[in-house]
């Protein structure tokens, strides 16, 4: 049977794409290898964000060429939509397609492979997915051109799948025993299918039989409306929201075309925490978009600060060619984005720790995820406090009752299996 290999860059929808590719061709037959190995096909999910994300994905494509010259090489996602001339022209690319293609993909590697796939089982078939926690695109598409963004140019086409559909694909990967799932979209909070909107679709996931935990994925400011919130105000649902800040200053956030200022942000944030008190809020920032002066990044410094935030995803601005601000004047040099972007990832830790400390002998209950080389567990709370523990790897996949004991050096909150979780202390007894 042909091995087939898979690398995605960018982001929660791609890595979702790539799995629906990955079962595809499972299905067809296919035998999924590591992405460092020699395989018969690779399939290469391309991103870009940024300038870096357009490298990563040529460097992969490059890569996997070198580990088998004579492979199936086929390359889709947002750089090879953007850029499909530039990947074809890569030696050794045989099949590029673009987002609105990736649902033919599998079909297009097999010929290649020459393949006729016997059986076709339902698109809702999980049992294969491999981690711990299960992603599930529900919504597709952006029409909101952000001045920095190329995903619009990237993902013009918006849909949101119906909520039944989604129900089935829930209720499958509960029976499969994942206990969370991560709703995720490129504009999760505009989803709209048949009246139902987001608030809705949490109701719903939160009634499916054992999944014990939901989370959001990203959801933008002015998304975070009193319906959403009544919907998150239930058991199953993480007190965790990421909400894009991207600048903490009022005229570069109506540079970059975002529709609201610093302190609607903030009052969103209070009124969240008003809400769910531990709420984890994590965000973005963008250091050194175009016209950033000193002063303005000041105002996003002390944001970043005054908003508490868990963690922080900062990216220095790249120039991406097709939006409004690659056109705008007062680019900021690179080196000045470098030392901004440093700046915002002290401060960023800073406040991460700040947030972890906050739970220091109390419990939480955590998603035990992986094991790191320290023979530490890890694992996420609720509210996204990673967590570091010593304990049995047969808790990998489990949600543990963890006394938070401190606070290590990057940031994360170090902890033990609460007494009194019997089942956890027993480990893979279960
Ligand atoms: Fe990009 Fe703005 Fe749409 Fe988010 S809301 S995907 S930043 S255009
Ligand atoms: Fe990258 Fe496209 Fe996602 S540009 S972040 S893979 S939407």
């Amino acid at each position: 049977m042909p091995t087939v290999a898979y690398y995605t860059l960018g982001c929660k929808v791609n890595q979702y794409e790539t799995e629906q590719i990955r079962q595809d061709l499972e299905r067809a037959g296919c035998v999924t290898v590591s992405s460092n190995s020699r395989a018969d096909a690779y399939v290469i999910n391309t991103c870009s964000v940024t300038g870096v994300a357009d490298s990563k994905s040529r460097a992969a494509i490059r890569r996997a060429v070198r580990l088998n010259p004579d492979a199936v090489i086929a390359v889709t996602g947002c750089y090879a939509q953007l850029q499909p001339g530039r990947v074809a022209d890569i030696e050794g690319v045989d099949l590029v397609f673009g987002n609105d293609e990736k649902e033919q993909a599998a079909e297009r590697i097999l010929a290649r492979l020459g393949i006729v796939p016997s059986v076709s089982a339902a698109k809702t078939e999980v049992a294969l997915r491999r981690r711990t926690r299960a992603l599930v695109k529900v919504q597709d598409g952006c029409d909101q051109f952000c001045a920095y963004c190329i995903v619009p140019l990237a993902r013009a086409r918006k849909y949101s799948r119906p909520i039944e559909e989604i129900r089935t694909e829930l209720e499958a990967l509960a029976s499969c025993g994942y206990r969370e799932v991560v709703l995720t979209g490129i504009r999760l909070g505009s989803y709209e299918n048949g009246g139902n909107r987001l608030p809705e679709l949490v109701r719903m996931a939160a009634d499916v039989e054992g999944i014990e935990r939901i989370r959001l994925s990203s959801i933008e400011p002015w998304e975070v409306d009193a319906s959403l919130l009544d919907a998150m105000d239930r058991p199953k649902v993480c007190r965790h929201l990421h909400i894009p800040l991207q600048s903490g200053d009022d005229d570069i956030l109506s540079r970059m075309g975002r529709p609201y200022t610093a302190e609607d942000y903030l009052l969103t944030v209070e009124n969240v925490r008003k809400r769910f008190p531990d709420v984890g809020i994590t965000t973005d920032v963008i250091a050194g978009f175009p016209g950033e002066t000193e002063e303005a990044f000041e105002n996003t410094l002390r944001m970043v600060t005054d908003a508490g935030f868990t963690r922080l995803h900062v990216f220095r601005y790249s120039q991406r060619p097709g939006t409004l601000a690659a056109q705008m004047t007062g680019q900021v040099p690179t080196d000045v984005r470098k030392r901004r972007a440093d700046e915002l990832i002290r401060v960023g830790l800073i406040a991460m720790a700040d947030f972890a400390s906050r739970f220091v002998g109390r419990e939480l209950a955590v998603l035990i995820e992986t094991t790191g080389p320290t023979k530490l567990l890890t694992g996420f709370a609720d509210n996204y406090v990673e967590v570091n523990l010593a304990g049995d790897v047969g808790l990998k996949g489990r949600i543990v009752r963890v006394k938070i004991t401190g606070v290590n050096e990057s940031g994360k909150a170090t902890g033990k299996v609460a007494a009194g979780d019997r089942l956890a202390e027993l480990g893979a007894a279960r």
